[in-house]
């Protein structure tokens, strides 16, 4: 059997791949490509389908089946059956090894057609997993034991595929076998099913009774069920449309990836075309920018071509000298999409962290990245019952919708209409880890009708008349590391020498302000983010701003760091050690903790984040609170 799982990446579906890249590729160049994904629950046979289509097809292992069939002989058995028997184990044991492995994509093809199938594992990762799988698949293949029925599984798989926009399901009634091959049975599963596609806007889905270990509707059409007119599971997916041929449809959309230039003679922009027909001539815009003009020539590396359509990657020339970068969209000049910097949108959380409203994540769209923060959800949905729920954030494979807001404007379309310009991640700025999937709604048309305001009056001006610089002065640390006594001590010390200062404390700001907020996560994050807006104001007017907050995570510190001008922002960290300030204890409140009467207290059950890249180190064990002000006003004297 570990010849099997030793096939990797992905059990080579024809030897020439491994031989002779080339050769395969012409072998089966003519031939249309699907993908798709399955998705099922624990037990319902799964491995053995993919298993029953990879060995069906017939076209693989044709390297492989000789070392299969040494392995059943060297077990004392023989035939067909045992080389399925033990590919099936092998996808199974490679599944269950691979919790690393998140989708494993395997190859295959017939004569008619190739194919890619995203075997997603079911853990609890499941959501993500699906999300990966599903984002690229023309087709889904939802898997039903027909002994089960319609599970909680099946509902939230059909969600998320009609969610994530696949328009060509097909409900696999499996174990037929198991069930006496009942027609009765499939039909009242049909039935239960279509309930609920209804429900979740499923225009459409193709039922098929099968057995993947008898071989039921796989490949032939079952004896065991006459009663069935329909296609087998693997006719139907030689003969299901792409969805690339169903996106030349829509108008002409591009997201340019990078700029070739490589003298001064060329500058063409390269992409792989989202939806639409070019050809040389076509009058075209670059978005956000709006600027037009018209098509010059379609570059590739077989030549030039009097035309291109959505799937294929190009590279455009322009008949003017027009500016676009990475990230632009190149669309068609009389039918642009829209460009926005705020969006209703739903969100598939994927995350053990909850999301946080309020805090900035890298958020990746088309070809660009950008920061972005989101709100409250307006609700989450279970999608058992399809309830709105009203939720404060969203866990571990959540789904809800949000506003999300950007740094910038982003051209876009509904995630319903073109996926490659209405989809995106968010990502997190600290781990770089993906934590959700969006699907964009529609703009919200606020971010088109507030402008900023420009002022004669500037921050500049504010502050030259005080004879200052503004600055925010940060000061983070545990509760009791005497941020707050040493910023005092600075700002008595900074108005003796004549500047206008102003101390933010987090003590006080939460008697008033910030009164709603508690120590959640997410109340610090909405926390911090207040007290950064009101710093950046008072910056605006000029003052020398300081403040002292736990401030406990990095993501925030580094939002308020970039909202400020280039060495505007001093973060100074007050580094006391957690005995020491436990047991200086001032207000009593880490008794109160240890004792387990204050939740969510810094240090003892909410994490306290240290900076690693702070302008001004206090270590308050071997310094007095005078000394340190005087450090940190001597650091300001500096800059
Ligand atoms: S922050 O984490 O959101 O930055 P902030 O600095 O505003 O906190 O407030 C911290 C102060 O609130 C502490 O100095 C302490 O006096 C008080 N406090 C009350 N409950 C807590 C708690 N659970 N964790 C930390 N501080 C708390």
């Amino acid at each position: 059997m570990s010849d099997i799982t030793q096939v990797d990446p992905a059990y080579i579906a024809d030897s020439l791949i491994a031989e002779d890249i080339e050769a395969y590729l012409l072998k089966h160049q003519h031939k249309t490509m699907l993908r798709f994904i399955t998705c099922g629950s624990v037990d319902d046979g799964k491995s053995t389908l993919i298993g029953r289509l990879l060995y069906d097809s017939k076209m693989i292992f044709e390297d492989q089946l000789a070392s299969l069939e040494h392995d059943s002989k060297a077990h004392g058995t023989q035939g067909a059956n045992i080389d399925f028997a033990l590919l099936v184990d092998g996808l199974a044991a490679e599944r269950e090894q691979g919790i690393t492995i998140d989708v494993a994509y395997r190859f295959f093809a017939t004569d008619k057609r190739k194919f890619i199938v995203a075997d997603t594992p079911g853990h609890e990762q499941y959501t993500r997993n699906m999300v990966t799988g599903a984002s690229t698949a023309d087709l889904a293949v939802i898997l039903i034991d027909a002994r089960q029925g319609v599970l909680t599984q099946t509902r939230r798989h059909s969600y998320l595929v009609q969610l994530l926009g696949i328009r060509n399901v097909v409900l696999a009634v499996n174990k037929m076998d198991l069930v006496g091959y009942s027609a009765e049975r499939f039909y009242e599963i049909v039935t239960e099913y279509s309930h609920f596609a209804k429900q979740i806007g499923m225009k459409a889905f193709l039922p098929i009774p099968i057995s993947g270990l008898a071989g039921d509707n796989i490949v032939t059409r079952s004896e065991n069920m006459p009663w069935y007119q329909g296609p087998t599971l693997m006719g139907h997916l030689e003969e299901a449309p792409v969805n690339v041929a169903q996106m030349q449809d829509g108008p002409f959309r591009m997201a340019v990836q990078w700029v070739n230039r490589p003298n001064l003679d060329f500058r063409g922009f390269a992409g792989q075309i989202a939806s639409g027909i070019i050809r040389p001539g076509d009058a075209i815009r670059v978005l956000p920018s709006g600027k037009t003009t018209t098509v010059k020539s379609i570059v590739t590396y077989d030549g030039n071509l009097d035309q291109a359509v959505a799937g294929q990657s190009i590279t455009l020339t322009f008949a003017d000298e027009v500016d676009c970068s990475r990230g632009d969209v190149i669309v068609q000049s009389d039918a642009p999409c829209e460009v926005a910097d705020q969006f209703e949108a739903t969100l598939v959380w994927m995350e053990e962290h909850e999301m946080l409203p309020g805090r900035p994540y890298l958020l990746k769209i088309g070809t660009q990245t950008m920061t972005a923060t989101v709100t409250e959800p307006k609700y989450e949905v279970n999608v058992n019952t399809l309830e709105h729920l009203p939720s404060k954030t969203l866990r571990l494979n959540a789904i809800g919708v949000v506003n999300i807001s950007t740094d910038r404007a982003v051209p876009f379309e509904a995630y319903d209409k073109n996926p490659d310009l209405g989809g995106f991640i968010l990502i997190d700025r600290m781990t770089n880890a993906t934590v959700a999937a969006g699907m964009v709604h529609f703009a919200l048309r606020r971010s088109q009708n507030i402008h900023w305001q420009a002022l004669d009056i500037d921050r500049n001006a504010h502050a030259a008349i005080k004879n200052q610089k503004a600055k925010v002065v940060w000061f983070t640390g545990l509760s009791g590391s005497g941020k707050s006594t040493i910023a005092n001590i600075v700002e008595k010390k900074l108005h003796a020498m004549g500047k206008h200062t102003f101390l933010l404390d987090g003590d006080n700001v939460r008697h008033g302000l910030n009164r709603d907020l508690g120590f959640t996560d997410a109340d610090r994050v909405e926390n911090i983010r207040r007290v950064g807006e009101v710093a950046k104001l008072m910056t605006d007017a000029g003052l020398i701003v300081l403040t002292a907050f736990i401030s406990p995570f990095r993501a925030e510190r580094q939002m308020v760091r970039e909202m400020m001008a280039e060495g505007e922002f001093i973060e100074v960290f007050v580094n006391t050690p957690l005995a020491v300030a436990e047991q200086r204890d001032v207000k009593g409140l880490y008794k109160k903790a240890r004792a387990g009467n204050l939740k969510n207290f810094t240090g003892i059950d909410s994490p306290y984040e240290a900076p690693d890249d702070a302008e001004v180190i206090l270590d308050t064990s071997d310094l007095s609170a005078e000394d340190a002000a005087e450090r940190v006003v001597q650091a300001l004297l500096s800059r």
